[in-house]
């Protein structure tokens, strides 16, 4: 406890205590979650606000950053300390405290409705971008909140499914992420919807008290997701120390609502209300039921806590210890200090960052010598979305920027030769949730019309044809397959029938399936690419930067990954059978022996690499790597473990340990280091727990989990 919380901790009566485990109302309906100040003792309020791609308050604008997957692509940690400090910085510029981001659940199902808000199919991946993400945004003195913990990796029922999960699992895949972002300080844990093996994850003890506060020393406060309470005793003694938001979904719809009235009496002063209303008569739209919490069954700590501490429910010691992580953390971010860093939002730097992360997050899927685009291209633009910027996926992460470029003003910009725009289809409407819950949601006609031919006409005039092709994905709901939707492969098709120099642009939350790939000319996974959409794609597509981004995600039909059974995604009877173990994504590709269409890592530079030479000293890994080609580009090189044979011991064929970026100019050649830990040989034993088996394991030195370049064998 630092001096601070131990002289405030003694003045707090109890009620106050409990004022500081749950949300109010925001009297100036801004933060999503908000704790009241407590005036008497100078304790200021604490400001809470979402989240992953960008600070989302209602009818206010901010950075629109580059959703996380496309971050994560970049595998430059560099570039996600910079976007997490940009996070934090926007944080504090709109006066707020705590930021309810990163987002890390692991890609489990490629259909997940909130994989771009994600990392990685990979923990070593996910826990390196996690922790550099959680370190920038706590450097600006502003609480992290990776969420959420554990195993939210379905939207799909998402506060009612009971994952069933083996430890070997939990300990290997899903955990090991949130312990690197705990390692690096967050100081807040957001604790999912769902159930674990039976026990809901706002009330795991073993998870919430043993691992994360016990084994990891956690010193922070965890936070429930939005109405995820439903058993107040349960919560505070299995670990909950926070309710959120402590206010009926009425209010907090009236809230979000920024052209709404709001209510009327909000109460931001001392005597926070322990009466937040009820939710009856409150509908959730169709489309979210199930996907969304039951606020009218959430039981909050306002109206609860103290008669539970009263009668000896919920021992006074947990209440004490809920409060002082709160302080302790307001404590460790400076909240209590007038010298507290200051914030910006949408400074030149970050529009430079939005940029830049979009750009070198995009992976040239495969590419036949059309790309680069020459300047004097005659180039037509064909897409049904090809005037927009995408931003991200609906929910609790939507941004709102002050600038944007759509890809045909980012496009036209750059070109030297005539750039013709067509739709070919009427335009793919993302869907907002924020919208679906205020009411703003009508099922509007789409507009534009089928018009495939004129795409078809562009084309044929152009010396390339770039189509834009994009999926829907939202919070609550997962995506129905990995088909693009509408009739956007048609129109792929259609074009690739007049020219062989098509090139596809993917703005996608994740992996899709492209059955035209044999007749385009080039693939360009450009995700969800936030406000800098259209100058990012055109720095690509001309060359002005290397597409350096890699796979985080298996592409792959959707049949082959390991989730394509109902017991194991959506679940059966309520359950969510996790059967796969530890072969999620390319560890199950790998142990099938079946060829993904993308493999994970995967990603064409327009330069080229031979791989030189590598040594391992120790547990130091050196790589040196030669650009032999004739412009400057991006390496990614990445380190995969294969470890020896063990009888009875099913252990994935190879698993990333580490990996470096590295910009090469031509003839340029570099010595890059990985490190590599214990933890990239050692496998979970449920008895014995982390077990590191003696013999020889291989390193894998590779472009992508499927491209081994160089291999160094090791004893241990
Ligand atoms: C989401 C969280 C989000 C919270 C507050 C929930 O629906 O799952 O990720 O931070 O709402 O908006």
């Amino acid at each position: 406890m630092g001096d601070t919380t131990e002289n405030l901790f003694d003045e707090l009566t109890r009620s106050e205590k409990r004022q500081l485990t749950h949300g109010v109302t925001d009297p100036d309906q801004r933060a999503t979650g908000y704790i009241p100040p407590i005036e008497r003792l100078d304790i200021p309020a604490l400001k809470v606000v979402d989240g992953p791609l960008g600070v989302r308050i209602p009818g206010e604008s901010s950075t629109a950053f580059p959703a996380p997957l496309a971050l994560a692509a970049t595998f430059d940690t560099d570039l996600a300390s910079e976007y997490g400090e940009a996070l934090g910085r926007e944080t504090r510029g709109k006066d707020q405290d705590v930021l309810l981001a990163p987002g890390m659940n692991l890609l489990r199902v490629p259909q997940n409705g909130r994989n771009f808000e994600y990392f990685s199919e990979d923990p070593v991946h996910a826990g390196t971008f996690a922790a550099s993400v959680v370190a920038g945004i706590e450097s600006m003195d502003v609480i992290a909140t990776p969420k959420h913990y554990l195993a939210n990796n379905q939207e799909t029922q998402r506060a009612a499914i009971d994952v069933q999960v083996g430890e070997r699992a939990l300990r290997e895949l899903y955990l090991p992420a949130f312990h690197d972002a705990i390692e690096a300080g967050a100081g807040s844990v957001m604790t999912a919807y769902n159930t674990v093996n039976g026990t809901r994850m706002s009330d795991h003890r073993y998870l919430l008290r043993e691992v994360l506060k016990g084994e990891w020393d956690f010193a922070g406060f965890t936070v429930s997701d939005w109405f995820g309470t439903e058993d107040a005793a349960a919560a505070a003694n299995g670990g909950l120390d926070v309710e959120m938001p402590g206010i009926s979904r009425e209010e907090m719809v009236a809230s979000m609502d920024a052209e709404g009235e709001g209510p009327e009496d909000s109460d931001g002063g001392t005597e926070a209300p322990t009466d937040v209303g009820d939710d009856e008569g409150f509908e959730l739209p169709e489309e979210l039921q199930g996907g969304m919490a039951d606020a009218a069954t959430c039981e909050r700590y306002a109206e609860t806590l103290e008669a539970l501490v009263e009668s000896g429910e919920v021992p006074a010691e947990r209440l004490d210890d809920m409060a002082e992580r709160v302080l302790g953390e307001m404590e460790r971010h400076n909240m209590f200090d007038a010298d507290r860093k200051a914030g910006a939002v949408d400074t030149e730097a970050h529009r430079d960052i939005a940029e830049r992360v979009a750009a070198r997050g995009t992976v040239l899927l495969q590419n036949d010598g059309v790309l680069p685009l020459a300047d004097d291209d005659d180039v037509a633009l064909i897409g049904p979305n090809v005037e927009e910027t995408i931003l991200g996926g609906g929910g609790s992460s939507e941004t709102s920027p002050i600038v944007e470029t759509d890809p045909v003003e980012g496009i036209s910009a750059r070109a030297a030769g005539t750039v013709t725009v067509e739709h070919g289809l009427p335009r793919v409407e993302g869907i907002s949730l924020v919208d679906m819950l205020t009411g703003n949601f009508e099922d509007d006609e789409p507009e534009g019309e089928v018009n495939i031919e004129a795409g078809t006409d562009a084309a044929a005039n152009a010396d390339v044809a770039v189509v834009f092709a994009r999926d829907v994905a939202t919070e609550a709901m997962d995506r129905e397959s990995l088909a693009l939707p509408d009739r956007q492969n048609d129109l792929i098709e259609a074009v690739a029938e007049v020219t062989d120099r098509t090139v596809v642009v993917l703005n996608t939350s994740g992996p899709v399936e492209t059955p035209w790939r044999a007749d385009v000319a080039a693939i360009v996974q450009n995700w969800y690419p936030g406000q800098a959409h259209g100058d990012a794609i055109a720095a690509v597509l001309y060359g002005d930067r290397d597409p350096a981004g890699r796979l985080p995600v298996t592409f792959a039909p959707e049949g082959s990954y390991p989730t394509a059974d109902e017991r194991r995604f959506p679940g059966v009877d309520g359950k969510a059978h996790y059967d796969e173990g530890v072969f999620v994504g390319y560890r199950h590709f790998d142990a099938a022996d079946d060829e993904p269409t993308f493999p994970f890592g995967h990603g064409h530079s327009y330069a080229d690499f031979e791989y030189v030479d590598a040594t391992l000293d120790g547990d130091t890994l050196d790589v040196t790597v030669e650009n032999v080609a004739d412009r400057t580009g991006t390496e990614v090189v990445q380190a995969y473990v294969r470890p020896p044979a063990v009888d009875g011991i099913d252990r994935p064929k190879r698993e990333l340990a580490g990996f470096a970026a590295v910009d090469l100019a031509p003839g340029d050649r570099e010595t890059v280091t990985i490190d590599l830990d214990d933890r990239a040989f050692a496998r979970y034993d449920d008895e014995a727990g982390w077990t590191v088996d003696p013999g020889e394991y291989v390193i894998g030195v590779a472009r992508s989990s499927r491209d081994v370049r160089l291999e160094v064998a090791t004893d241990r």
